[in-house]
């Protein structure tokens, strides 16, 4: 086990140089069995949710080069539809897998998906718009089997938008027959990229960005080269960690049209942002006001993936703030963590309630999840004395090389082996 040692206080100066998005690799990583020539994707993050991505695609037969920062796939050789039960306990993407490998091989077969703890995590939409497709599904023994001697185009309706639905049903539906109309599909940026990803292959998708997306089924698809978007989630918390401790930081790589919400945010807290281009610039003295209410909800509302980071900041600004989570019912694990460290944060189901205090103090934390593992390293940024997180693995599933990026702003931060 890795552990952070962090000393606090200091502020936080510089650019960084922000990585592709996770949750637009994971679901290109997927993408490429759908043709069996070579995908290179660029500027892979070293995070280990792609590190076990990459295994399950070695799994099913696909060689892997590394080369220059990106990954070649070739899934010319790839031979098997199941996708073994010991990565997908590791990572919870891999459930896209179920509408690639459907594709490709015409069944599927994966046990029930892991990730982070921090709700329920259903995939009922996930196996609906497969069964709309045509999919015959076999749940027993904790795996799913699915079978489809034709994939057929349909119009799908989700009931609520999910992503990791939306993308399957993107992957399951390709290379179908004839259209599919996905209806009330989630509206992120990575399933934007998701689509000029498919479409660069050869595919007809149309719509992402929108609550509907049609897809047209065609017959092939070929090798691409592709530079996926960057990561809003790792701009957004460094640029709440800037807000927080206070000092002038420069994101590199992210449009701001992707993380409009944290902004508008992050300046009714008080600090100043300008952005042009794919730079956003935080300034900040680190003595911010609270903002009384932060709701969150799909894209464009302001993400849950940044709820926890911004629970943090709140934790010290002057003022109440109350945190409403929307998505994931048990995404507040974090905050007993940040108790210890004399945050001032009342939970009652979805709702948290933050009291700031005047400084938080340094304190032994254990990461429990990716997000909530984030927060309290900003926590301890801003803390007086020194704050040791305990378990990295989760934060190392979502933030590449995070210490050293922290380092160069200036931030007193060191990794160790307990
Ligand atoms: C993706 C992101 C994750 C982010 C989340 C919400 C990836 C790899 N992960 O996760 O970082 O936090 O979007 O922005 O892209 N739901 C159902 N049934 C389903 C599927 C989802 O009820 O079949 C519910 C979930 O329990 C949750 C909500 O829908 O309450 C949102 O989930 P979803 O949008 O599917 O998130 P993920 O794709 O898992």
């Amino acid at each position: 086990m890795e552990k952070f040692i962090i000393d606090g206080g200091g502020r936080l100066n510089g650019s960084v140089r922000i990585q592709s998005a996770k949750n637009a690799v994971l679901p290109l990583l997927a993408a490429s069995v759908l043709t069996d020539e070579k995908v290179f994707i660029r500027d892979v993050p070293p995070i280990t949710d792609v590190e076990n991505m990459l295994r399950i695609l070695q799994e099913l037969g696909c060689t892997i080069l590394r080369a220059e920062g990106g990954a070649v796939i070739d899934s010319s050789n790839a031979v098997s539809h199941e996708i073994p039960a010991v990565l997908t306990k590791e990572i919870r993407s891999s459930i896209f897998m179920l509408g690639s490998v459907l594709t490709r091989f015409r069944r599927a077969r994966i046990s029930y998906p892991g990730g982070c703890d921090i709700g329920l995590r259903p995939i009922d939409l996930h196996l609906f718009g497969l069964k709309k497709l045509g999919v015959e599904i076999v749940e027993e023994g904790g795996y799913i089997s699915c079978y489809a001697d034709r994939l057929k185009g349909a119009e799908i309706q989700l009931d609520f938008p999910s992503v990791g639905a939306t993308e399957n049903i993107m992957l399951a539906a390709v290379k179908a027959e004839g259209r599919t109309t996905i209806g009330n599909a989630a509206k992120e940026p990575e399933i934007v990229d998701l689509q000029n990803f498919l479409n660069l292959m050869g595919a007809k998708v149309q719509g992402a960005g929108s609550a509907t997306i049609t897809v047209d089924g065609v017959k092939k698809l070929r090798g691409v080269e592709y530079s996926p978007m960057k990561d809003r989630i790792e701009a957004g918390t460094f640029l709440i960690a800037a807000a927080s401790v206070g000092g002038e930081v420069v994101t590199e790589g992210l449009f701001p049209e992707n993380i409009a919400a944290l902004l508008h945010k992050l300046r009714e807290n008080g600090c100043k942002i300008y952005a042009k281009n794919d730079k956003i610039h935080i300034r900040s003295d680190g003595r911010l006001k609270s903002v009384d209410l932060v709701q969150t909800s799909p894209f464009p509302g302001f993400p849950t993936d940044l709820q926890a980071q911004y629970t943090a900041l709140s934790c010290t600004a002057q003022g109440t703030t109350v945190v409403e989570e929307n998505l994931f019912e048990t995404r507040f694990k974090y905050a007993g963590e940040l108790k210890r460290m004399g945050a001032d944060i009342t939970v009652r189901g979805k709702t948290a309630v933050v009291r700031g205090v005047e400084r938080l103090h340094g304190a032994s934390v254990t990461a429990g999840d990716l997000r909530g593992g984030a927060a309290l390293v900003l926590a301890a940024l801003k803390a007086e004395g020194k704050t040791t997180v305990l378990d990295l693995s989760h934060i190392d599933r979502g933030y590449g090389e995070f210490e050293r990026k922290l380092r160069l702003l200036g931030a007193k931060i060191r990794r160790y082996r307990v």
